[in-house]
């Protein structure tokens, strides 16, 4: 297949590369060379190329700077997609866009389901609820693949924030009262080649399976990593940031599973490789 990915620099970005090049052909674009907020362009490049599916990786993922710069999380997070979603109208191929857990509000007693009822509680997720309104109005071909904390080689995330501040210091205080599912990107990047191989178009939330608050991931890290850091269990409160969290982020993988895909393998499993490759 001919694959556009978009924000191909990024994080997943790099994981979708790795994992898509041997078996594909691949355009990568960056900010660069298709600044999905730039509607013209976003048309230009995508009839140029004609492919048989683009992926969004792009976003504006700083959750924190969103409320700051709440018009630029709009910009690229959801004017952003739908110059997409128009693109791949015109072009007829679908549209794979990563979304987010932070749609939800975080107030439930058990994994999120892809059709339970949004409500997103800071900017970042309403700027994404909002490339997800668009791609739905616009395609009828298109998968929106949510999944939650996710860490990878190439990016700034929870882990290597972790191994970093343990060279410094020998205890860390960290969140205890949000959940979620860790999630590793070359995984999801390999299920996401799973499901564009398909026609069964729509929601799917995808993590890593297993599910842990903050807290206990840091434990594990530290326990894996064989560092000893006294880890400091704290409330979301004590840990004041500008957007506030949604506390309860587990997704139950419904529709994967439905569709016959295997679940993904732990999220302790995948850290472990994670560490592995990173020591
Ligand atoms: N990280 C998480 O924990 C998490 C959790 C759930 C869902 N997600 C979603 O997963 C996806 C991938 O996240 P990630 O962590 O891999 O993100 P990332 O590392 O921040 O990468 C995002 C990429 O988007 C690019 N980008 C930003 N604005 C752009 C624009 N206007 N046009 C084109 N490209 C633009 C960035 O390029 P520049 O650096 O050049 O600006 C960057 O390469 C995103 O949709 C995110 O919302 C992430």
């Amino acid at each position: 297949m001919k694959i556009l990915i978009t924000g191909s620099n990024g994080m997943l970005g790099h994981d979708l590369q790795e994992v898509l090049k041997d078996r594909h052909e691949l355009i990568l674009t960056t900010s660069e060379t298709l600044d999905i907020t730039d509607k013209n362009q976003a048309m230009n490049v995508i009839c140029e190329n004609k492919p048989d599916i683009v992926i969004n990786s792009a976003a504006y993922t700083d959750v924190d700077g969103c409320e700051e710069n709440q018009d630029i999380a709009y910009c690229v997070n959801g004017d952003g997609v739908r110059n997409l979603a128009l693109a791949c109208k015109e072009v007829g191929c679908p549209l794979l866009h990563i979304s987010t857990d932070y749609i939800f509000n975080g107030e439930n007693d058990k994994p999120w389901v892809e059709d339970d009822e949004i409500g997103p509680i800071n900017v970042y997720g309403r700027s994404k609820l909002k490339g997800e309104q668009a791609i739905l109005e616009i395609l009828d071909k298109y998968f929106i693949v949510r999944t939650a904390w996710l860490y990878g080689i190439n990016g700034k995330n929870f882990p290597k924030t972790m191994l970093e501040l343990s060279q410094n210091h020998s205890e860390i205080t960290v969140v205890y009262d949000e959940v979620g599912s860790p999630t590793y990107t070359p995984d999801l990047a390999f299920a996401i080649s799973q499901l564009i191989e398909t026609d069964y178009y729509g929601i799917y939330h995808i993590t890593n399976s297993g599910s842990c608050s903050w807290c206990e991931f840091a434990k594990y890290i530290f326990e894996v990593a064989d560092i000893d850091v006294e880890v400091i269990p704290v409330t979301a409160s004590e840990f004041a940031r500008p957007a506030p969290r949604p506390s309860y982020s587990i997704l139950e993988n419904k529709n994967w599973i439905k569709n016959g895909f295997k679940p993904l393998r732990s999220y302790k499993e995948a850290i472990k490789e994670y560490i592995e490759l990173i020591k």
